[in-house]
């Protein structure tokens, strides 16, 4: 049976990770995938993350089953981070927390719960959004809906065709926000545009699913959950999916979280329960390890201002590269305004350069980036920057 099978194309992000990782070449610059990445090229473990797993190592008793929803305690920690500590949809007990295997697990259990909430509803995604997104919801058989995002010449929000599309969306769809550091693109609504799409949403009864994957990379974060914090004081129902990925540094760990925000409490309690059988057919439970790490962080005053601390340096990081990048390029023989990167937010930017020019920097220059010019901002530094600048300007001038 299984001769009958065709090859499935990869997904761009990790192939373009597994073709970096067997490169010889002693320049190859990585920024393909959304990893952060230190001065010297390194995802380090950040320092509050070894301090709780060396508490773990010594208090932890037993590997026995968790549940559905994992650890409850690391729920409640992670739903005051994104919510914010007094959020009225925390204190009206109307929100259902689920531990995830990472922002995918998140995602994808939040499909399969709207799906069965209802099977007309559609998802709405920003054009363009995170390639596994398509996969993600449209694999659980939600009918998927693009709503314009960026506007490539501008290098900016494209708000009025946005808002001109949503509000073409029929009542009781659902509508795919990032809640910030937009992946791809780096371009985020500003408050008074979540304010605008807020309103609309409001009017035309469509359902906020809001997915955070980058709090605190941005602009800080609790700047950084204005949007979900707004749509979840406004509507009575909502969907967030967040990850402890990139904030912690606990990529392989899969820790994410699934929020769901219903009317009343005895809803979110009808909402939990078909959830956790989806997630109890799926996967069962959630691995523990990283979520315990969390858990542990954010329950102690000192790890929790360390962990704080470091985030704000990896942020300041990332804005620093992005101003270092736009002035070398202005400084080169570089002819176009590339001013834009510095107005963007957390790991990602489109270059604004073309496929065959991504292709000619990979080829001769051995610097990785997607095909659609998403680079990861984080995974520049000062050693590779000039070079990095040289193949740019090299690449655009032939061409
Ligand atoms: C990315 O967009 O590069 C990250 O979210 C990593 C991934 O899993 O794709």
């Amino acid at each position: 049976m299984f001769e009958l099978l065709n090859p499935v194309p990869q997904d761009p992000i990790l192939a373009m990770l597994a073709s970096y990782r067997e490169d010889t070449h002693p320049q190859k610059i990585d920024l393909g995938i959304g990893v952060y990445k230190n001065d010297q090229g390194d995802t380090p473990i950040m320092q509050a993350v070894q301090q709780a797993e060396a508490l773990l190592l010594e208090s932890e008793t037993t590997k026995s089953y968790t549940a559905p929803a994992g650890s409850p305690l690391y729920n409640q920690r992670v739903a005051k981070l994104v919510f914010g500590e007094n959020h009225p949809v925390l204190t009206e007990g109307r929100v259902v927390s689920a531990q995830t295997p990472g922002g995918c697990g998140a995602l994808r259990m939040a499909a399969e719960f709207l799906r069965g909430c209802s099977s007309e509803s559609k998802v709405w995604v920003s054009t363009p959004t995170w390639a596994n997104h398509m996969p993600l919801l449209g694999g659980a058989g939600l009918e998927i809906c693009m709503y314009p995002y960026y506007d490539h010449s501008n290098k900016n929000i494209q708000f009025d065709a946005m808002l001109d599309a949503l509000s073409q969306a029929d009542k009781g769809d659902f509508v795919l926000l990032h809640g910030c550091c937009h992946n791809p693109s780096g371009a985020d609504l500003t408050q008074d545009q979540w304010l605008a799409v807020a309103e609309l949403m409001a009017r035309k009864g469509l359902i906020p699913f809001v997915d955070m994957a980058y709090q605190g990379l941005g602009s800080g974060l609790d700047e950084d959950a204005y949007g979900l914090r707004l749509l979840a004081e406004r509507f009575p129902e909502m969907i967030a999916a967040t990850s402890c990925s990139k904030n912690f540094g606990l990529y392989r760990e899969r820790t994410g979280t699934l929020f769901i925000v219903a009317e009343s409490a005895a809803t979110a309690a009808n909402a939990g329960s078909q959830l956790f059988s989806k997630i109890r057919s799926h996967y069962s439970m959630p691995p523990a390890h990283g979520a315990a790490i969390v858990e542990t962080i954010l329950g102690d005053e000192a790890l929790n201002q360390s962990w704080q601390n470091e985030l704000a340096q990896m942020r300041q990081r990332i804005q620093g590269l992005r101003h270092s990048l736009v002035q070398k390029i202005e400084a080169s023989d570089i002819e176009g305004d590339f001013s834009f990167i510095q107005q963007q937010f957390g790991m990602f930017s489109f270059l604004g350069i073309s496929p065959e020019q991504v292709e000619q920097l990979r080829q001769a220059h051995s610097i990785y980036m997607i095909d659609s010019s998403r680079m990861n901002v984080a995974g520049l530094n000062d050693q590779c920057m000039d070079y990095f600048v040289a193949a740019l300007g090299e690449v655009l001038n032939r061409t």
